[in-house]
This record gives structure tokens, C-alpha cells and sequence, in this order.
């Protein structure tokens, strides 16, 4: 395969593929990582004491990157998805001079640090939405979406601007007292929607991204970015069958995926690029592969979710690879992702509940099939802290829920319970999982004490020493970090099977998503060369020439290079 398959379009072309896009990506939910003072809840020294787990030394985890979802000052009606001051550091997470020793300390391990910027809302409590409230024609006015009732409905209730809904439940309009008007809210009430549309807003959120760059971030991870925008005459949104007050039950067609959003983003990557090597990732919220496509940009990745929901099964991840590369095409990089912190942790997602609950090697297998193929599938991998544990989901009834939509859910408003995903990191079996010295802020997990970094670090076939090895064959082998891709057909169901393709070298990936053994064919090598085992999750001898056909041990995972 030629050098110019390496993907073009999201990259310049003449410096070779960036570190978004061979590196791997670890996503910290900072309330939830390390706890230094005791008070339950993680904060940034705690983050700076555990940088060893994830780069700098040989049995560091290897990834490139962290992600931290957002630390700045919040009333957390969405922990922190609600931004009281987009410069400030949360004084429950630590001090600015925590987050540049966070800084120094990543980039001393050759790691890049990715802040959470959510500017599609911002908080209630946030000065400038106070201002905003306080006076229809002061300074700040015009910076959320503010607009009268057109009049009262038979019952007597002020009918609001247009139909559309939350995606937290209820509404996108809070009439608000003060101001005696209704303001808009993709999300709760608590998260008021800021007006991209006055340039004076655009300045201050881009202000922010030059305040985070200068301070030495290396990247931007982008909440909801395709809704920034909405219809500039706010329109209704049409109607779609289905049950009336859900979200689905409508087309969003007038508040998210504006055109003027393309603009936008090639400014704020004029002012990343002023810094190079300088990334950003966009997550799409409630969109289409099609809607996904023209957002990636030279440096800019998008979240698509293709492979999130994905059930267990080959057939069903084949279909979304094969999807997603028909839409993208060979230039478009895309982001991978099984798991983050508003969907269910994979290892429980993609198991069978009795799986789930086992501890040992049985219940991980899927686990470990799952890295094998998060971590070669062409694209950047992003993890999810604990991911690497194979960690489960907690159980906690809806009715003890912290996160607010599960709160609000009930049967016109079906929600999960996000807390499920975003419980403390185990580090050891001490009390407290070596996360905190108090209450944690969620529970620990039930199995903490088998399932921790200290554990599995001493256990070779733990998921944590795979997920290890996985990310030193991805960094030695140029094919899996940045080559092309094929996938290689199979005539067994249950067998997932692909190569990747750089200059003369190669990799063949072959997965057994079942529990028996299953054949498969295995591709030619390129010429004059065999393909050679690097990695398999059963017990196979290291550098094993593969033949034409060979078989997979049960939920087996297999990497081979030529
Ligand atoms: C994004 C975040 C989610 C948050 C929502 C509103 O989807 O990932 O956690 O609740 O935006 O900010
Ligand atoms: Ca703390």
C-alpha cells in the first residue's frame, strides 16, 4: 500500500499524521479519579500523585494524552457540564497552580493535556446569565436566548416560544421572573444556552479558548458542538411520529447542526493552529454519521458514537465499521469510543449479567476482546478511566440517583443513571480503594478489592496488563498506529477479522466474539512475508507463523504483523 494511504484530510499533509491521531487519548472524570484531602471527591493533586499509572514509565499504561472532563467552578446541577467560570479552577478540585503543576507534570511524561470546554451552555450561576436576567437592555442582554411568550394557552399558561424540548427532560424554555421572558436550555434549566449568534458572546468563548492555550493546554475536547448554533428565527421544530414530549419526537432540525457552525469552526482553529500541534475534538450530539462527516477538520476529530451502542456481536460491529468508512471515506479520521461517562461501562454493556458479576478471567474475556479492538481499529482510541480495570457499572437504584436527568426520568421521559458509569477509580484494596481516606462521593465497586491498579499490575493476564500490552504493540507497529484499513471477510459469523496496511507492513486482527472455537481465513501477507503472532489473549506461542486458516480459542483476540 502506498505511503499517501495514511489519511489526508484531517491533518497537514506535510507534517505526517499528529498525535490525536496515532496517540491514545485517556479520559479522567476528575470527581472521580484521586482524592487527596479526604472530602470524597477526586480532585487535581490527586489526578498529578496517579500520573505514573498512565505514562513515563515502562509499566505505565502508555497512553499519550489525558482528557480531564471539566474542573472549573460549578454548582454541579450536571457536574460540572454547567460552567460558573470558564478560566477558574473549582476550589473542590484545587487551585490554577494545581492545574499548571498538572500540566508541567503530564508534559515531563511526554503526555498532552485536553480540557473539557462546554460553551454551548454555560451555568444559571454563571455572571454573565446573572446579568443577563437582571436587564433586557444592559451589556449582557443579548448573550443567552431570550424571547417573550407569544401569549397564554386556554389554561391559563404562558405558551412558550416555539415546541422545543430538553434533552434532560421537559421544555427547552424556563420562564424566568426577573426578566419576564423565557430563556432557551438544550439541557436543565440550571444550563442556560448561550448566544453564539452576538459577536460579543463569540469573542468572550473564544477568549477562553486563547486563555487555556496560552496556559499551555494541547487540546480541546468540545461538549455538545453541534448545537452552538440554533435557527436564527427559532423555529418549531417538525413533527415525527412517535411519543409526544420525548425528544425523538421531533425532527431537531432547527436547534442543532446550523450551518453557520463551519464557519465557526474554521476560526477556532485558526486561533488553535497559532499553537501548533494543537488539537480538538467535537462531540456530536444526537447526530447522524452524515452530519458527523463534514465537521472533521485538519486537527479537529469528531465523536460519532458509531461504535458506543454497538450489541455484542461481530456482525453488528462489522456493519458499523463498514457504515462509518462508506460515510467518512479513506481521508476522514475518526474517534473511537466504548465508553465515557454518559453511557454504561462497556465491560458490563457488553457482557452477559453473569459474566458481569464474575471476577475472573471468564468475565473478562469480552473485556479483552474489546481492547484488542479499540486499540487497532483504525482511528484514535479514547479510553475512559477505569476502562483499563475492567470495570463494571455500579448498581444504584434510580431513586438514589445523583445525576439529574435520572432524576427527572419517568415514563414519558425513559433515562439511565449515569452515576453507574462515573464511580471512584480503584487503585489497591485498602479502605477506601486507596481513592480517598473519607466517604467516597459514589460507592466503591463491589469487587475492588480483586479488581484494582495494584491487583491487576501483578496478575499477567489481567485486563489492566492487557490494555498495557496493547498500547506498546500499537506504538511499535506504524500499521495499527496510522494504516489504511480492510476488513477481511469471513464465512464463521462470529469471527471480526481485518488488516491494516502501511508501506510494506502490515497487521491481521482477528476476533472471536464467541465462547467456542471458530475458524478463520487468514489474508495473504504482502509479499514475501509471513504474518507473525504479537499478541493473542489465549495461550499461544509468541510469533507463531500464521497458515491460511487457523483457529481462535474462545473469545480469543489475535493480533499478527508481517
Ligand atoms: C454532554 C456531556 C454530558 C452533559 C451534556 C450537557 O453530552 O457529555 O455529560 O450532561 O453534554 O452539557
Ligand atoms: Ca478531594
Amino acid at each position: 500500500m502506498p505511503a499517501q494511504a495514511v489519511p489526508e484530510g484531517s491533518r497537514d499533509a506535510s507534517a505526517g499524521p499528529g498525535w490525536w491521531q496515532t496517540g491514545v487519548v485517556y479520559q479522567i472524570y476528575p470527581r472521580s479519579f484521586a482524592d487527596t484531602n479526604g472530602d470524597g471527591v477526586g480532585d487535581l493533586a490527586g489526578i498529578l500523585e496517579h500520573l505514573d499509572h498512565l505514562a513515563g514509565r515502562p509499566d505505565s499504561l502508555g497512553v499519550d494524552a489525558i482528557w480531564l472532563s471539566p474542573f472549573f467552578p460549578s454548582p454541579d446541577f450536571d457536574f460540572g457540564y454547567d460552567v460558573a467560570d470558564y478560566v477558574g479552577v473549582d476550589p473542590k478540585y484545587g487551585s490554577l497552580a494545581d492545574f499548571e503543576r498538572l500540566v508541567e507534570g503530564c508534559h515531563a511524561r511526554g503526555m498532552k493535556v485536553v480540557i473539557d470546554l462546554v460553551l454551548n451552555h454555560s451555568s444559571s450561576q454563571h455572571a454573565w446569565f446573572q446579568a443577563s436576567r437582571a436587564s433586557r437592555d444592559g451589556p449582557y442582554a443579548d448573550w443567552y436566548i431570550w424571547r417573550d411568550s407569544p401569549g397564554r394557552s386556554t389554561t391559563g399558561a404562558r405558551r412558550a416560544p416555539n415546541n422545543w424540548r430538553s434533552f434532560f427532560g421537559g421544555p427547552a424554555w424556563t420562564w424566568d421572573e426577573a426578566r419576564g421572558q423565557f430563556y432557551m436550555h438544550t439541557f436543565l434549566p440550571q444550563q442556560p444556552d448561550l448566544n453564539w449568534r452576538n459577536p460579543a458572546v463569540r469573542e468572550a468563548l473564544l477568549g477562553v479558548v486563547r486563555t487555556w492555550l496560552d496556559r499551555g493546554v494541547d487540546g480541546f475536547r468540545l461538549d455538545v458542538f453541534n448545537t452552538f448554533f440554533k435557527d436564527e428565527r427559532l423555529r418549531s421544530n417538525p413533527r415525527r411520529v412517535g411519543r409526544r414530549g420525548l425528544w425523538s419526537w421531533q425532527h431537531h432540525r432547527y436547534d442543532r447542526n446550523q450551518p453557520e457552525l463551519l464557519d465557526l469552526l474554521r476560526e477556532l482553529r485558526e486561533i488553535v493552529d497559532q499553537h501548533p500541534g494543537r488539537m480538538s475534538v467535537g462531540e456530536l450530539f444526537d447526530g447522524s454519521l452524515a452530519e458527523a462527516a463534514p465537521l472533521i477538520q485538519p486537527g479537529h476529530l469528531v465523536f460519532d458514537w458509531s461504535l458506543i451502542q454497538v450489541p455484542w456481536s461481530a456482525a453488528a460491529f462489522r456493519r458499523a465499521i463498514e457504515t462509518r468508512d462508506a460515510v467518512f471515506g479513506a481521508e476522514r479520521w475518526p474517534a473511537n469510543v466504548l465508553s465515557n461517562h454518559d453511557q454504561p461501562r462497556h465491560a458490563s454493556r457488553l457482557a452477559p449479567t453473569a459474566a458481569v458479576a464474575a471476577s475472573g478471567y471468564e468475565g473478562d474475556a469480552r473485556a479483552r476482546v474489546a481492547a484488542t479492538l479499540l486499540l487497532t481499529l483504525r482511528g484514535t482510541p479514547f479510553l475512559y478511566y477505569g476502562e483499563e480495570l475492567g470495570l463494571r457499572n455500579l448498581r444504584i437504584p434510580n431513586a438514589e440517583a445523583l445525576d439529574p436527568p435520572a432524576r427527572r426520568a419517568n415514563v414519558l421521559f425513559p433515562w439511565w443513571n449515569r452515576d453507574q458509569a462515573r464511580g471512584p477509580m480503584p487503585w489497591n484494596a485498602q479502605p477506601g480503594a486507596g481513592f480517598t481516606s473519607g466517604r467516597p462521593w459514589l460507592p466503591l465497586p463491589p469487587d475492588f478489592a480483586q479488581r484494582n491498579v495494584a491487583a491487576e499490575s501483578a496478575d499477567e493476564r489481567s485486563v489492566l496488563n492487557t490494555y498495557r500490552a496493547l498500547l506498546r504493540l500499537r506504538r511499535a507497529t506504524p500499521a495499527l498506529e496510522r494504516g489504511a484499513q480492510e476488513l477481511v471477510a469471513q464465512d464463521h459469523p462470529d469471527a471480526l477479522t481485518y488488516r491494516r496496511t502501511e508501506g510494506d507492513a502490515g497487521a491481521f486482527v482477528a476476533l472471536n466474539f464467541a465462547s467456542r472455537r471458530v475458524p478463520v481465513s487468514v489474508p495473504a501477507a504482502p509479499a514475501g512475508r509471513t504474518w507473525r503472532v504479537v499478541f493473542s489473549t489465549a495461550d499461544r506461542a509468541s510469533s507463531e507463523a500464521l497458515p491460511e486458516t487457523t483457529t481462535l480459542g474462545p473469545l480469543e483476540a489475535l493480533v499478527a504483523i508481517s
